[in-house]
């Protein structure tokens, strides 16, 4: 029997180890004997609801290796993942590597792999925002930019590639000069299907949160540009804490530990504590927060992905932010942005309070992108090995 081609699947932050759940199941389920998936974690998230709990939650296998990197500012971060990333690219020999969106730990991975000419696997490549003040631009270009295969989420990302002069290469084998622009849909929808059906939800969370027939908003908020400053900060979390009272709406918020962190010392959250109308809890679990999206009135966040389980599981967003990547769903009209301004978000709030019958189109592939990706990889390995 051939041996498996083995394959790194690199995650370290939450969003990451969530995506890795699609892609490890198709290369379970369809290519199992083909590929030997080696699980990866750099450890830049660790709290148990950072981290374990999707494992545990999601199926996913365990990581075989972990680099426990922990937090620190991006250069130190950065620099002490792409160590120990070499170490075990050099040790464990695989054929490629699998990297996710735009954390730290992609850009370090990529620039490990792409420099031991181990080609890089981007999922979700071709995502940008045009502002280089977020640490996850960077990432994303330059994770782009040494990278074999781009797996694209929307065809905007495709024409972003594009622009950059990233554009599918007839010639085979490719390599990072003659990259494969391949679009295959989004794993977060693959995984929203799979995990959103029915009785696979958590929905104790509803009850332990006191929330069942309860009007709520759900809020996410993690970003830096938004945590760290305490006057974007104090905006965004002063005017929820107004419209739950004025509005009598119950506000739920899974906070980041980023954001805990940030409001302790800016010493805020006493008045939100102790309102009837805020629930501020630890992370919840993927099963968790989906059952909290499924049944919130609508949505308010900064991240990525939560923009994209609104629109998956029917509901408006408003975003705190100038600009999105995921820019369908604003021009669209059921995402809103809003930045930090108060004015903008009880305007978008007014705007979606009521609004019915909103449409939600399939922006984001048919539920396959894991098996497409997976499909490719085989074939890239395959067709290398020949060559
Ligand atoms: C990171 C990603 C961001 C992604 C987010 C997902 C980068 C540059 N940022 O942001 O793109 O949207 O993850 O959630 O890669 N902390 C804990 N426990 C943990 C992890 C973090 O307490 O398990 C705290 C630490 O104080 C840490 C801070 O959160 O300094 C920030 O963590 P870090 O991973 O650097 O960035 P995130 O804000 O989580
Ligand atoms: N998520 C979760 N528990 C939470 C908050 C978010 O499981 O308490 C999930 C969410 O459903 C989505 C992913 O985490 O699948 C998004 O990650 P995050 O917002 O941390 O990062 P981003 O997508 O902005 O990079």
């Amino acid at each position: 029997m051939k041996p498996a081609h083995r394959i790194f699947n690199v995650v370290g932050a939450r969003p990451q180890i969530i995506k890795s759940a699609a892609l490890s199941r198709a290369l379970r389920e369809h290519y199992g004997g083909l590929m030997e998936e080696v699980m990866v974690h750099s450890g830049q998230h660790y709290d148990k609801k950072m981290s374990d709990v999707f494992f545990d939650e999601m199926g996913i296998p365990r990581p075989d290796h972990h680099l426990h990197v922990g937090s620190g500012t991006h250069g130190r971060q950065t620099g002490e993942m792409m160590r120990g990333m070499e170490d075990l690219i050099l040790s464990e020999n695989p054929r490629l590597v699998l990297v996710y969106g735009d954390t730290n730990t992609t850009l370090a991975t990529a620039l490990a792999s792409a420099k031991l000419k181990v080609p890089v696997a981007h999922v979700e490549a071709g995502l940008r925002s045009y502002n280089k003040s977020m640490p996850e631009e960077i990432n994303r270009v330059l994770c782009d930019h040494v990278s074999t295969l781009l797996f694209t989420p929307t065809r905007q990302a495709e024409i972003n590639l594009a622009r950059e002069g990233i554009v599918h290469s007839g010639e085979e084998p490719f390599d990072m000069d003659h990259p494969a622009v391949v679009h295959t849909g989004d794993v977060m929808f693959d995984n929203a299907l799979y995990y959103g059906r029915e009785g696979k939800g958590n929905s104790r969370v509803i009850d332990r949160l006191d929330i069942r027939d309860k009007p709520y908003v759900l809020v996410t908020l993690h970003r830096d540009m938004n945590t760290d400053d305490p006057g974007r900060l104090q905006a965004i979390m002063g005017t929820l804490l107004k419209l739950a009272e004025d509005e009598k709406i119950t506000v739920v918020i899974p906070l980041h530990p980023r954001t805990r962190k940030m409001m302790a010392e800016f010493r805020m959250g006493k008045s939100m504590d102790s309102s009837q109308w805020f629930r501020i809890t630890d992370p919840v679990s993927y099963l968790e927060m989906i059952a909290l999206e499924k049944n919130a009135r609508l949505i308010m966040t900064d991240s990525g992905g939560v923009q994209k389980e609104a629109h998956f599981f029917r509901k408006a967003c408003i975003v705190f932010r100038k600009e999105t990547e995921w820019v369908e769903l604003v021009s669209h009209g059921t995402a809103r942005l809003v930045d930090a301004s108060p004015e903008k978000i009880r305007e978008a709030w007014e705007l979606f309070r009521n609004q019915k019958n909103l449409d939600f189109p399939p922006f984001y592939g048919e539920g396959n992108a894991a098996s497409l990706i997976a499909g490719t990889i085989l074939r890239f390995l395959e067709r290398e090995k020949s060559t």
